[in-house]
């Protein structure tokens, strides 16, 4: 293939997103773990699976990084994902450690790659990777507003019993119990949802996206969500591959935007091959903008934290 993306911790969402991308035969692959043994066996046994996928990509494991060298795309999933009980923010100490690790090692050998993160708390983990690699804020988002707004049109279709594909929903804020579900511009065939559903219901839906990843950790006890985590970064990866210029909420690095400074948030963004091309803003009602603000508040907090960790 003529693109390369790396994938920095070869676990749940590191793996599944490894298999999508090679599958979809959309770049060759280099998957990454501190863990001697995983990375190797988990490329292999996709590269075994070749023959019967039907696809091309070459896929390659390892535990050192000269193999990411000239990376289009990194997606870092390392770290520790949450267990039942834990919130996002308990994450916060160990995972900006690894991601400050790898992201120097990534920056150093693809300078010019895009870095989408992926590991939690989500808005925070961005901030490391943008200060580490020194990359500019194009190059350097978070994937989560992809993933909640998955989640509200999945929810959407099942109750209206429509497709998946009908249906349209933006997430922004933070990844975090604070994110902001704007079921206004959350539509069915271009119908917002207002005018489809009682606002009991939508209610319900929300909060439900709300605690999406919650509701994954307590069923499944040991982990946490990664099917659909991995699709939401392998779509964001897609549309800068082959520059498609999709508008998906991702974290974006805000300086005055919504009235917003100097901070990583879930906002609607284009993507293409130049990362994110541009922040698209979107008119929010005074409540919206308030929720926005606050879940910005939330995000912020977790940074002014990290700057006292340092
Ligand atoms: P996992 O535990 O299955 O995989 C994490 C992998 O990272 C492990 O294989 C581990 O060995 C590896 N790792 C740890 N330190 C490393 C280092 N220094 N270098 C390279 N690899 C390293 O976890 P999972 O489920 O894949 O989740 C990964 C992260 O993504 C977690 O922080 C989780 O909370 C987050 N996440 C974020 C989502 C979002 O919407 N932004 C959605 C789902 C997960
Ligand atoms: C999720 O939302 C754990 O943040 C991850 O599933």
């Amino acid at each position: 293939m003529d693109k390369k993306v790396t994938v920095v911790g070869a676990g749940n969402v590191g793996a599944t997103a490894a298999q999508r991308l090679c599958e979809k035969e959309l770049c060759d692959v280099v998957l990454i773990d501190i863990v001697e043994g995983v990375p190797q066996g988990k490329a292999l046994d996709l590269t075994e699976a070749a023959p019967i996928e039907k696809h091309d990509a070459h896929l390659t494991g390892t535990n050192g990084y000269d193999a990411s060298e000239g990376s289009d795309v990194v997606i870092i999933t390392a770290g520790i994902p949450r267990k039942p009980g834990m919130s996002r923010d308990d994450l916060l100490k160990t995972n900006a450690g690894i991601i400050r690790e790898v992201t120097r090692q990534v920056a150093k050998l693809s300078p010019n790659a895009a870095l989408i993160i992926v590991s939690n708390p989500l808005d925070a983990m961005c901030h490391v990777a943008f200060e580490t690699s020194g990359f500019p804020k194009n190059r350097v988002m978070g994937m989560a507003g992809v993933l909640d707004s998955a989640r509200f049109r999945a929810f959407i279709a099942m109750e209206l019993n429509v497709s998946v594909e009908n249906t349209h929903a933006f997430v922004l804020g933070g990844h975090g119990d604070t994110m902001v579900p704007l079921p206004r511009y959350s539509t069915v065939a271009g119908i917002p949802i207002t005018e489809l559903m009682a606002k009991d219901r939508i209610d319900s839906l929300v909060d439900r996206t709300a605690n999406g990843g919650a509701e994954i950790v307590s069923l499944l006890k040991t982990g946490s969500a990664y099917y659909a985590p991995a699709s939401a970064a392998v779509e964001m990866t897609e549309s800068i591959l082959k520059d498609k210029k999709k508008i998906l909420p991702c974290a974006a690095y805000l300086e005055g935007e919504y009235g917003i400074h100097d901070l990583y948030i879930g906002v609607p963004v284009k993507l293409g091959q130049n990362g994110i091309e541009e922040i698209i803003q979107i008119t929010l009602t005074d409540d919206e903008q308030k929720a926005l603000q606050k879940s910005a508040d939330a995000v912020k907090e977790l940074v002014e934290v990290l700057k006292k960790l340092k």
